[in-house]
């Protein structure tokens, strides 16, 4: 789960994740990042992260490593660095290219063409889920602002007793519904993976039909194995692998 984050943290073309991710309004990239464990709830979590990669395993640690669940801007910066990870660049000649042709176009803070979208990872091994997810968060965005990434229940949960889901798109609407816990919440009560994440999106725009304009998805595994996916939009993409097989779940 973990090196499944990484390889696109560490991946300069993504531009909504780690290195090469889009920056903030003044310029800084600022990371959310997030690892929960389904066997004892454990979990770990960063926000507004400057600096630090892979800001996952940062999240990692501080749930192995502190008592606390979320770490925040230079109080993770710190505990970054005394965990034993090194300050970097992550701007990119091409992040800065766009971040300088935003600001001359003066266009509103998280406006951007380019999509939106978070990388998460849920691995399941017999009978345990864990879930992590990782994002540079909206293009644009004020510093400071945190998404749902780094929040339990809202970016990612786990329970080995129901399932585990992960989300991806604009952070405050998906805040707003604390997502993923929902979705574990209906898988708890016996909906198949699919109706769960389905169910949601549903209940979504059916409190609040403005979220049809907004780009959400889910993704869900059941503690049977079984997988879903929902989104309120297309441009998503969803892969399962089971043993050496990948297949698509849904884009
Ligand atoms: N889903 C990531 C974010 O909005 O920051």
């Amino acid at each position: 789960v973990e090196q499944g984050v990484i390889a696109v943290e560490m991946n300069r073309r993504v531009h909504s994740v780690g290195r090469g991710g889009l920056p903030n309004s003044s310029g800084q990239v600022e990371l959310d990042a997030a690892w929960m464990e389904g066997s004892q709830l454990r979990a770990g979590g960063v926000a507004a992260l400057r600096d630090f990669l892979p800001a996952v395993s940062v999240a990692r640690k501080v749930m192995e490593k502190t008592p606390h669940v979320l770490l925040v801007g230079e109080g993770a910066e710190g505990f970054a660095r005394q965990q034993g990870f090194r300050s970097q660049r992550l701007l990119t000649k091409e992040s800065i290219r766009l971040w300088r042709e935003w600001k001359r176009n003066q266009a509103p803070p998280g406006a951007s063409g380019s999509g939106h979208d978070t990388v998460g990872v849920i691995g399941w091994h017999k009978g345990h889920a864990i879930v992590a997810c990782s994002t540079s968060g909206l293009p644009w965005k004020l510093p400071g602002r945190v998404g749902d990434s780094p929040i339990i229940g809202a970016g990612l949960y786990a329970d080995d007793q129901a399932g585990a889901a992960v989300a991806t798109g604009i952070g405050e609407e998906i805040l707003r519904f604390s997502v993923t816990s929902r979705v574990v919440e209906a898988m708890r009560r016996g909906a198949s993976a699919q109706n769960a994440c389905e169910g949601v999106i549903r209940f979504m725009i059916r409190r609040k039909p403005e979220t049809t304009k907004a780009m959400v998805a889910v993704l869900a595994v059941r503690k049977d194995g079984q997988c879903g996916v929902a989104a309120t939009c297309r441009g998503f993409s969803a892969y399962v692998r089971k043993d050496k097989h990948i297949t698509e779940l849904g884009s």
